[in-house]
């Protein structure tokens, strides 16, 4: 079993997982954490089922080989393929976005779900809110350019508005109360999203129940770090910039071990799936 000064595992497809790592560096500051961000493959989104599974299976198998305490699955698309299978990896748990972010606050009556087109096709956010909350109506809507958007720095502007209020056009009129930001890359675009949707809609940002969640495991496993200085390790699969860039921007801090990954786990290594 990894010490509890190991650090956590973090995995997306790109820069949206670092929205997860916000919330992380606000709930739990003292913690360590390998990320790693799939970008040789991003997007997700319109790949089928058989990749993104492969896909995360790697992610996942790479990250135990990190002798890494916990992992966090910070890409809706990818724990809508793989969660349901996987909870643990031997001792170490395996948290979801999209089974953290199916756990709405109380409420709300009208909500939409916005994501990329696999985690609207598999209907998993519709199948766990149906069972938790009987009395929300969903809708659910993809929104296939607003990954490659958030890729590309494009965060804010006229353009990017303009994008976001073309798509949103079955939102507006369907008049929510709340909106799920069902892919990590979304609360990039929060405040754009805020202003086409209106003050009166809740953004819900899932990234925050999965940190309650990853809380209260290391709570119940007395694995905590004691107080330290925390370390971070990001890793691309695909080249370190405009990634770097781009992260240290949104993340507001540098990242100077930012390295490049093939993602092969060390060869002694024999992942036992649980
Ligand atoms: N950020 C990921 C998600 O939460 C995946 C986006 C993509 O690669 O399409 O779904």
């Amino acid at each position: 079993m990894p010490f509890a000064t190991a650090p956590i595992g973090v995995y997306d497809s790109g820069l949206g997982g670092l929205s997860v790592v916000k919330q992380l560096q606000q709930q739990l500051p003292h913690e360590s954490l390998i990320y790693v961000a799939d970008t040789a493959r991003v997007p997700y989104g319109g790949r089928s089922r058989d990749e993104i599974y492969r896909f995360s299976f790697e992610m996942i198998e790479y990250l135990v080989s990190r002798n890494v305490k916990a992992i966090l699955c910070a890409c809706n698309t990818s724990s809508v393929v793989i969660l349901p299978e996987l909870k643990r990896v031997g001792h170490i748990p395996v948290l979801g976005l999209a089974q953290a972010g199916s756990l709405l606050p109380r409420g709300h009556r009208r909500v939409v779900l916005l994501a990329t087109e696999a985690t609207v096709r598999s209907h998993l956010y519709r199948q766990l809110i149906g069972m938790r909350f009987p009395e929300v109506e969903l809708l659910e809507l993809a929104c296939p350019e607003f990954v490659p958007l958030v890729e590309a720095g494009k965060w804010q502007g006229q353009e990017v508005e303009n994008i976001l209020r073309h798509r949103l056009q079955p939102v507006l009129d369907w008049q929510p109360d709340a909106v799920i930001l069902g892919c990590s890359h979304y609360p990039y675009l929060a405040d754009v999203l805020q202003k086409v949707l209106g003050p009166q809609v809740q953004l819900l940002d899932p990234a925050v129940q999965l940190v309650n969640q990853l809380h209260q495991k290391l709570d119940q496993q007395h694995r905590h770090t004691p107080y330290r200085q925390p370390v971070w390790e990001v890793l691309t699969t695909g080249p370190a910039e405009p990634f770097g860039a781009l992260a240290e921007s949104y993340l507001g801090c540098s990242l100077p071990d930012l390295a490049r990954t093939t993602l092969v786990p060390e060869p002694a290594l024999n992942v036992a799936v649980m």
